[in-house]
């Protein structure tokens, strides 16, 4: 078996780990037990790119009992948990990843899994479904999923301009994917890096959250609740009245970098902070990125502006100005819940990935019937994924009478 990762002898380790968050994912587990009695995936190879994780892992054990052949390689260069890589790799799964590799040797791992031909591809930001329409368009798949809002952004471009050459699930679409990963998983998770990289007290700082939407609100909801002076900064009109009403002070970059201590970007989108907000940052203001790239931060021009750049602790840079002002970059600008912490806990990964698992099955049982474009899963694996983790939970469901039914199906009764 061929495969790429930093040290094999990491896996006892790893297998612990990926137990422990197979504990936390009920949903997965339902799924799986369903995987291996009917085998759906029966002989197809699945090659996945996602951040490898013990989450992840769990996925391509779940994806293994359905009978695929899964392959796993990194969806960024920073989040490779090295002994989950050994644990899939002694559990007969060929994994291309190690932590803190450079690009060169990323791209290498992207087509070391598409050299399997692939049936079915599995992103985390679009990068084999990139791949896929450029260099390596001999490539047939029934299919592509993707997981996260920048990879459905770029595959929607690509559907936009007709290059788009399969169909694809977007799983970052299904409502127990984004209302629950985004906001309660990167929330939760871009917080633990934060704090696990500088172990600076929350309370009573001034911390600007770039950009308010499924991310953001989680981010911000989370740093209120641990004391901090939330500020939000949005391009979107409704989405900065939401964060306004929900007591948040609302400002453009330029104001917010004035005022900021720790600022997080979340916005999917390019360069929302440079240089004329590095220009007004106070000393010893704290800069992290969860947004899918790292170029949220433009720190290109953060390095030419830099005096000098040294390590402070383990995944915290300074970088200090000629004017004698230090700023200091969390993980490298790259998503800092899994280049600093461990990326979202697993019991809500279990959500996004049962999705996951349920969208591979979904593109090999409609093979030929889909056309290229992006779908999304069915309402109803949504409701069945929400019913078993809500029960897990511990909560109970309320069902319509026949009087409400007939109520809101009908049009004649009013005042
Ligand atoms: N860290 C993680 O583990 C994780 C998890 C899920 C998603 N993501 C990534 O996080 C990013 C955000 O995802 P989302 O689901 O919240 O997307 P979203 O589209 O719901 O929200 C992004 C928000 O950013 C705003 N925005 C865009 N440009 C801006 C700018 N220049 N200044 C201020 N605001 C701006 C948009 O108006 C929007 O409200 C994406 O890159 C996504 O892939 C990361």
């Amino acid at each position: 078996m061929n495969f790429d990762i930093a040290n094999p002898d990491l896996a006892e380790g790893g297998a612990r780990r990926v137990a422990w968050a197979g504990r936390r994912m009920q949903v997965l587990e339902t799924v799986r037990k369903r995987f291996r009695d009917e085998k759906p995936l029966d002989g197809h190879v699945i090659a996945a790119c996602l951040h490898v994780t013990a989450e992840t892992a769990n996925l391509m054990l779940a994806l293994r009992d359905g009978g695929a052949e899964p392959i796993l390689c990194a969806s960024n260069p920073l989040s490779t948990q090295d002994d989950v890589a050994a644990a899939l790799v002694a559990e007969g799964i060929p994994v291309f990843a190690i932590r803190g590799e450079d690009d060169g040797t990323y791209y290498k791992h992207i087509h070391a899994v598409l050299d399997h031909a692939p049936a079915v591809t599995m992103d985390d930001g679009a990068d084999l479904a990139t791949i896929l329409h450029t260099d390596r368009r001999e490539i047939e798949v029934i299919g592509s999923t993707e997981e996260t809002t920048t990879g459905v952004i770029r595959l929607r471009a690509m559907a936009a301009d007709g290059t788009l050459r399969v169909p694809v699930v977007a799983v970052n679409d299904s409502a127990t994917k984004h209302l629950f990963d985004n906001h309660y998983g990167t929330g939760q998770s871009t917080l633990d890096g934060i704090i696990r990289a500088t172990n600076v007290l929350l309370a009573g700082q001034n911390l600007v959250v770039v950009g308010y939407g499924d991310c953001g609100r989680g981010v911000a909801n989370r740093a209120d609740g641990l004391g901090a002076k939330v500020i939000v900064v949005e391009v979107d009109p409704v989405r900065a009245l939401d964060a306004a009403m929900s007591g948040y002070r609302v400002m453009t970059a330029v104001e917010a970098a004035e005022v900021g201590d720790i600022f997080v970007t979340v916005t999917g989108n390019k360069h929302v902070l440079r240089q004329e907000h590095f220009d007004r940052m106070k000393d010893g203001v704290i800069l992290a990125n969860s947004g899918h790239f790292d170029i949220e931060i433009d720190l290109a021009s953060l390095h030419r502006a830099a005096k000098t750049r040294r390590p402070i602790r383990d995944n915290l840079e300074e970088f200090e100005l000629e004017d004698g002002r230090r700023l200091l970059v969390a993980a490298e600008g790259r998503l800092v819940n899994l280049g600093a912490a461990e990326g979202h806990p697993a019991d809500v990964m279990d959500m996004s990935f049962s999705n996951q698992a349920l969208a591979a099955e979904y593109l090999i049982t409609n093979e030929g019937k889909l056309e290229p474009k992006i779908y999304t899963l069915p309402p109803e694996i949504d409701q069945q994924v929400a019913s078993i983790k809500l029960a897990h939970l511990g909560g109970g469901l309320e069902t319509l009478t026949q009087v409400q039914i007939d109520y809101l199906s009908g049009w004649q009764e009013g005042t």
